[in-house]
Order: structure tokens, then C-alpha cells, then sequence
């Protein structure tokens, strides 16, 4: 990947709560067209890092670049529509409207100028579809299990049409099966459609077989950066995650 040029380029992001560092120092970058996972144990500061990113939330200090250009600070609306899509980990759809009104109101949102109904309505048709959402985009969300609430999260950030999407635990509430699914949905959007990703999760599972990178958090700090391959074979991400070789089961 050397010599892309960085889509998102994340330098020593600091996040305090009162005297409590979330995110401490984190830097990170991913090239165009990559998917990045960021790894880390819960509370580990991989959703305060996207909340920063996404503008939910006022860096302490650091620097969020897209393109090359500062948007640490900006407002959630205004990094939405410079091309960041986001997820939330916790899936928050309006629970009245239907699967399609859902991801009409994020095609509104993330188009930042007036867009005609018909317009808005291509995106967000094309965003149900490119999650594989159920056939019918006039259901309800009420039918919605924990795969359908991510898939339609999932659609909502894509019918931003983003170029960067950072994904919030998108295996959450997942059976195997499903984690599988939402995995391939991942690559497939990455590679038909070139939108670069950047995956959240605490669990390392199927996430490395489709990223070309990692970066793992521990209390707020990156402890590793390198390839799936690499970061299982990493001591202090085993230790992380397993806790010192001494405590670990045979
Ligand atoms: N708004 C907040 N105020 C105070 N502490 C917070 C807030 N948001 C997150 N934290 C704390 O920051 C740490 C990192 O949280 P978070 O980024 O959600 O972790 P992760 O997504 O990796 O599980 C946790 O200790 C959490 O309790
Ligand atoms: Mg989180």
C-alpha cells in the first residue's frame, strides 16, 4: 500500500473527559481504498476515536485530516457532507418511519445542497440494496433483528454516499453466520464501490480476513499498527486481549 495517498490521516488525537484521557495520542492514517480495522478491548477509546473524527465530539487536541485537509473540530453535519459516513454501535434508526424513509432522511442529510425527492430516492434505494436489506423498502424497522439493524445502520452511512465510512461494531448481536455476511458486505462495498473503511470492533474474528490493516487501542493508545497476520502473532495484542501468558488456559 506504500505510495497511496492517505484518504484520512489521524495524528496524535487527544481526548480527555475532566481528568480522564479516552484517547491518548492516537495516530493512525488509511490509504484510499483500504479497510482498516481498529481494534481494541471495551472501553479502549475506538468509539470516542470515531466520535472525534465524525465530529461528535470536540477534539482535546491532535489533528483529523481528509485529504489532506483539517476537519478535527468541524460539526458532525459538516464531516458528513467532506464524505464521512459513520455508524453507531448502538443502531439508532427512527423507529416510526419506514426502511426506505430511514435512508431518504440520511440521503438529505449527507447531500448537504437540495436534492430533488427523486435523486435522494436513487441513493437511498441503492443504499438498502448495497446492504442487502429485505426486498421491501416501504417495511418497517419493527421487523428488524439484530443483523437487519445493522444492515440498515449500515445503509443509512451509505446513502451519505461517503467516501470514508468508519464502521461502529458492526458484528454486535451477530451469530457466526451472520458476522460472515457482514464481513463479505464490508469487502464488497470497499471493492465495488472504492469507499474506504475504517472497521471498528473489540473482537478479532472474521475482521481479519478482510482488512488490509490493524490498528489495536488499549486504554486510549495505539499498542499496534501492522497486518492481521502480524497482530496475531504480536505479544502485547495476545496480552491485551488474553491477558500475560502466565494467567492464560492451556
Ligand atoms: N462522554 C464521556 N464522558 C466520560 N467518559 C467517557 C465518555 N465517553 C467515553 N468515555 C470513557 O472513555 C473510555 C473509552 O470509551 P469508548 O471510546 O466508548 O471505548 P470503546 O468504544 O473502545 O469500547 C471508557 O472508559 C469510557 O467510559
Ligand atoms: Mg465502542
Amino acid at each position: 500500500m506504500s505510495g497511496a495517498p492517505a484518504l484520512l490521516q489521524v495524528e496524535r488525537l487527544t481526548k480527555r473527559f475532566g481528568g480522564f484521557t479516552a484517547v491518548d495520542a492516537v495516530s493512525f492514517s488509511v490509504a484510499e481504498g483500504q479497510i482498516l480495522g481498529l481494534l481494541g478491548p471495551n472501553g479502549s477509546g475506538k468509539s470516542t476515536t470515531f466520535n472525534c473524527i465524525a465530529g461528535m465530539l470536540k477534539p482535546t487536541s491532535g489533528s483529523v485530516r481528509l485529504q489532506g485537509e483539517e476537519i478535527g473540530g468541524l460539526s458532525a453535519d459538516q464531516v458528513c457532507r467532506r464524505g464521512i459516513g459513520r455508524t453507531f454501535q448502538i443502531p439508532r434508526p427512527f423507529r416510526d418511519l419506514s426502511l426506505l424513509e430511514n435512508a431518504l432522511l440520511a440521503a438529505y442529510y449527507g447531500a448537504g445542497e437540495a436534492i430533488g425527492r427523486e435523486e435522494a430516492e436513487t441513493r437511498a434505494r441503492d443504499a438498502l440494496r448495497l446492504a442487502q436489506l429485505p426486498d421491501d423498502p416501504h417495511a418497517a424497522t419493527t421487523g428488524l433483528g439484530a443483523a437487519g439493524l445493522k444492515k440498515l445502520e449500515l445503509a443509512r452511512a451509505l446513502a451519505t454516499q461517503p467516501r470514508l465510512l468508519l464502521a461502529d461494531e458492526s458484528l454486535g448481536g451477530l451469530d457466526a453466520a451472520e458476522m460472515r455476511q457482514a464481513a463479505d458486505m464490508l469487502k464488497r462495498i470497499r471493492d465495488e464501490r472504492g469507499i474506504t473503511i475504517v472497521w471498528v470492533e473489540h473482537i478479532m474474528g472474521v475482521l481479519l480476513s478482510v482488512v488490509d490493516r490493524v490498528v489495536v487501542l488499549d486504554h486510549g493508545a495505539v499498542i499496534f499498527e501492522g497486518t492481521a497476520q502480524a497482530a496475531q502473532e504480536d505479544e502485547r495484542v495476545a496480552e491485551v486481549y488474553l491477558g500475560p501468558p502466565e494467567a492464560r488456559a492451556a
